[in-house]
């Protein structure tokens, strides 16, 4: 059943027979809490659902956690407490507040339980551990969010979209408890994939704290406890996960992390969806963080602009010599590791090199130590500074993302947006998005190199480097071959998204 539709220049590509009524359930949503590319994700492709006229009748609501550190504006659109099983309430029940937000495209609906989420971190105290009930806490907020569904009749929710482990006890409680309930029972699962590295393993010790028992119908006497995305794979109408190529990967150990078995047990019900690219929030022409704002007509702003990070971090903004960038999470799924021990040599060779991230103290400190002993010539910016960031995707020569594996990843697509060729590992999302020059020869959009090594990435610098020196029509093609990469969520993504909505629906209703 594909409603995709022949397409003219600027015409929507679908239209969707009826209209659904979508809830995702979500640990991140932009800009309200984020950590990673999770939280751009939901919020993006929530707000390219709202855009379809007629296609969800605008009933795109997103449920958040109310963190510590969510900003609530002062006007809401609507307050309401509702009480929810809570397995570890002396009375098996918990009141809790659901605060409404009319959010940009969708409603934000924030479960609201100072207990549960009033701390200092969202996933864990500032020194990176977890929280010890995070079973607890995530399985209360799916389940307020089932809960809040549940009472909301005139529009039954059509499709509950989980993402990661963390909505996860959403797809047990329902199969478990509200299997025959009239509006939850016939509601889909959507599960998307966005890192199968975290699986929200619990204990059989901690099973209690999801209101479940080993041998207690849900989970088999034996059961040493559960893997929470493994259950959201498993019982889901349809999964996908955010890339063809990382789905082809994710179906042979290792790269499934374990969950291999599961994903083919799915059949054609598991698919990859590369993730689109939000292009009003992510767009040089307009961003007002840059010095000055340029397009791929008239790239003499991006000059401006690279002088002007250039004088920020502290390096000299005439010297022509490459610089590189590389932002994220500190952390050996992103590669970091690489690029520090391939450093010696870019150096050597006249690279300059500036990293923004925060998180694994080992690497940090790796960086920290080159920063000092080379200023001229080595950055760290040891925090997520959302400013800066976009003045390093504009500012840099070329944008680095040397990582292990990547499921999609959005680094990329914003520096070839901003015109900023990404150096890339053939993995995942990042293969599918970018075009290598170096095997594509007046073709490529960037450059991509094969082995997690240091000196593939040394290689890999070497070559685009070079060609960057050349300074001819080829490097020019090149860069402006990036900017007209498109992956619009309006045109792609959010169509292949409502697609897997129609799927799920009809599988769950046959
Ligand atoms: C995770 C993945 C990343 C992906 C993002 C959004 O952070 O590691 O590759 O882009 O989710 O789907």
């Amino acid at each position: 059943m594909n409603r995709f539709r022949a397409q003219r220049a600027g015409e929507r590509r679908y239209d969707w027979p009826m209209p659904l009524r979508i809830a995702m359930i979500a640990a991140e949503c932009e800009p309200w809490a984020k950590t990673g590319g999770l939280g751009d994700v939901v919020d993006a492709l929530s707000r390219s659902l709202g855009r379809v006229p007629g296609a969800t009748n605008g009933l795109v609501e997103v449920f958040l956690p109310r963190y510590r550190s969510v900003p609530v504006p002062a006007e809401v659109a609507g307050s309401r407490t509702i009480r929810v099983p809570d397995p570890l309430a002396p009375d098996g029940m918990t009141e809790l507040t659901i605060v409404d937000i009319a959010a940009n495209g969708y409603r934000l609906r924030l479960i609201d339980h100072p207990p549960a989420f009033d701390r200092d971190g969202m996933y864990g105290p500032p020194n990176g551990s977890d929280f010890s009930d995070n079973a607890w806490r995530f399985g209360l907020f799916c389940r307020a969010a089932l809960e809040t569904l549940r009472t909301e009749p005139e529009t039954p929710v059509d499709i509950l979209h989980l993402h990661d482990w963390h909505s996860g006890p959403a797809a047990i409680q329902r199969d478990a408890w509200l299997a025959d309930d009239p509006i939850l029972g016939r509601a889909a699962i959507v599960t998307t994939l966005h890192n199968l590295a975290y699986h929200g393993w619990t204990d059989r010790t901690d099973l209690r704290q999801l209101g479940l028992l080993p041998g207690g119908g849900v989970l088999p006497a034996a059961a040493d406890g559960v893997d929470l995305i493994r259950e959201a794979i498993i019982r889901a109408e349809m999964v996908n996960t955010v890339s063809p190529g990382f789905a082809r990967e994710a179906l042979v150990e290792p790269g499934g992390f374990g969950l291999s078995d599961a994903l083919a047990a799915k059949g054609d019900r598991f698919v990859g969806i590369l993730n689109g690219l939000d292009t009003t929030v992510w767009d040089p022409a307009t961003d007002a963080d840059l010095a000055t704002t340029y397009s791929a007509g008239d790239l003499i702003g991006k000059t401006a602009c690279r002088a002007d990070l250039l004088e920020r971090v502290g390096f000299d903004p005439a010297d022509r010599g490459a610089v590189l960038g590389m932002i994220g999470r500190l952390d050996p799924q992103k590669g970091f590791d690489l690029l520090h021990d391939a450093a010696p040599r870019l150096l050597a060779g006249g690279a300059r090199i500036v990293v923004e991230g925060s998180g694994h103290p080992e690497l940090a400190g790796g960086f920290r130590a080159m920063a000092a002993a080379d200023p001229d010539r080595v950055a760290l910016i040891e925090r997520f500074d959302r400013v800066m960031a976009r003045k390093i995707y504009a500012g840099v020569d070329f944008f680095l993302m040397p990582s292990r594996f990547e499921p999609c990843g959005t680094g990329q697509m914003i520096s070839l947006r901003y015109g900023t060729p990404p150096i890339v590992r053939r993995t995942g999302g990042l293969a599918d998005s970018v075009i290598d020059e170096l095997t594509r020869p007046g073709e490529g959009t960037g450059f991509a190199f094969d082995t997690a090594r240091p000196e593939s990435l040394a290689v890999a610098c070497t070559a685009a480097i070079k060609m960057r020196a050349a300074e001819g029509a080829p490097w020019d093609a090149l860069v402006a071959r990036g900017m007209a990469a498109d992956f619009d969520w309006d045109r792609d993504s959010a169509p292949r998204y409502a697609a897997l909505y129609e799927r799920a629906v009809a599988i769950r209703r046959a």
